[in-house]
């Protein structure tokens, strides 16, 4: 190998692979992805047309949700960067279908998760066909997601109501971590209409959850719950968790994410220190395995950490992975890598294509026709809810897909 190219390899973050090993790992897996999706395309048609893919059942059959679920953007999506991989023009016809089934949630406003259900469908169906009509749909959604934000919390309310694991406690401006992935609604919005309102939510979103959901050491809380009258945080807990002072791992990944997707939209050197100290400290925890696929929270069963007394948490013995967790993190650092200095991009990226290969492995991805036709094994929904656990989810392999894409876009 010539020296220079080496160098550039290096750089890449590619030492210990080449170029052309890369690009077969790329071409086998989005064949692989094709391939499943057309499986679960197949399976879609022996369903209800407004059933969306989700998980998988004890007998291995893909189960669905309505499209008012947080997760009917996914299957879409994934079908998006299928055919951006593939060039397939019935994948195109079948991303084109399944996209436009979620036009009625423009005008949804019972839960924040506006942004995963929208944006990952119509964003990116709107980025690669550039049809206006969806652009229009985007913006109205952005229009119901801000219907959500009080300026007295400065912040977007996730849910209607939480019930804290402790008792009978309920809670009424809950904001959850993941909301941050919501913001890239907003941002798209602010930048088509020229409304800074949107911009205004998003980042007054964002620094409060800065604030007040990630800790000193850059872990972080899953649930604050606000009070509307004065503003002030009444509770910080957990939903999805294992306890309210653990670190549940989607949600640390949601927070490395959503923390660098703000910084390239505000360029605002606090989200970038926030999200490079949320990822050193998903990375260097002496709690994360080897391969890099955490454990569903990073503090499960360990000492000073206890479950509230509702809690599923409190009967699970098992240290379960979370796949989605590395997926949304793999994907993540693909572009965190591009902000920081070049040593540590270098570090990022060397990180997220490992991750990538580990995912890509037996270990994780199922054999094609099998689980549900979902491509990753192994992740965890909500142990606290006792609710897909150990499972396939529609977001791991949506993430997947993405980091496939951002990896294949970056060579
Ligand atoms: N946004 C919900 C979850 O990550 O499970």
């Amino acid at each position: 190998m010539k020296p220079l190219l080496q160098i550039i390899i290096a750089a890449a973050g590619l030492t210990a692979f080449t170029l052309s090993t890369e690009k077969d790992f790329l071409s086998s897996n989005t064949s692989y992805a094709h391939q499943q999706l057309n499986h679960m395309l197949t399976e879609t048609a022996t369903r209800d047309s407004l059933a969306f893919p989700r998980t998988m059942d004890s007998a291995g059959r893909m189960t669905t949700t309505s499209m008012y679920d947080w997760t009917p953007g996914f299957f879409p999506g994934s079908l998006w960067y299928s055919y951006e991989q593939t060039k397939d023009p019935a994948i195109y016809q079948q991303a084109i279908r399944w996209t436009e089934k979620l036009e009625p949630l423009k005008d949804f406003t019972q839960h924040h998760d506006l942004g995963f259900m929208m944006y990952c469908s119509y964003g990116n169906a709107y980025r690669i066909t550039g049809n206006k009509a969806y652009r229009d749909i985007l913006i109205q959604g952005a229009r119901s997601l801000s219907t959500r934000y009080n300026p007295v919390t400065g912040s977007i309310k996730s849910w209607n109501a939480f019930k804290s694991w402790h008792g009978e406690q309920k809670y009424f401006y809950p904001v959850i971590i993941d909301n941050l992935m919501n913001l890239e609604l907003l941002f798209f919005a602010a930048k088509e209409t020229g409304d800074t309102s949107f911009r205004h939510v998003a980042v007054s979103h964002a620094l409060q959850a800065m604030k007040n959901q990630i800790r000193p050491d850059y872990s972080s809380y899953h649930v604050v719950c606000y009070d509307t009258l004065t503003g002030k945080v009444l509770a910080r807990e957990t939903a999805q968790g294992y306890a309210d002072n653990s670190t549940w791992s989607r949600g640390q990944a949601w927070g490395i994410y959503g923390f660098t997707m703000i910084y390239r939209e505000t360029k605002d050197p606090r989200f970038l220190k926030t999200a490079t100290g949320m990822a050193d400290w998903f990375l260097n925890n002496k709690n994360l395995p080897a391969d890099k696929v955490p454990y569903w929270d990073f503090n499960a069963m360990q000492k000073g950490y206890t479950p509230g007394v509702r809690s599923y948490a409190n009967k699970v013995t098992t240290k379960y992975r979370d796949v989605s967790a590395a997926a949304i993190v793999a994907s993540a650092l693909f572009e965190l890598s591009d902000y920081v200095a070049p040593a540590k991009g270098a570090q990022y990226r060397k990180t997220a294509i490992s991750m990538l290969h580990t995912l890509a492995g037996p270990a994780y991805r199922a054999p094609e026709g099998q689980n549900g036709n979902f491509m990753l094994m192994h992740s965890v929904g909500s142990i606290p809810h006792h609710t897909e656990i150990d499972v396939p989810l529609v977001y791991a392999d949506y993430y997947f897909m993405e980091a496939l894409q951002r990896y294949q876009s970056s060579l």
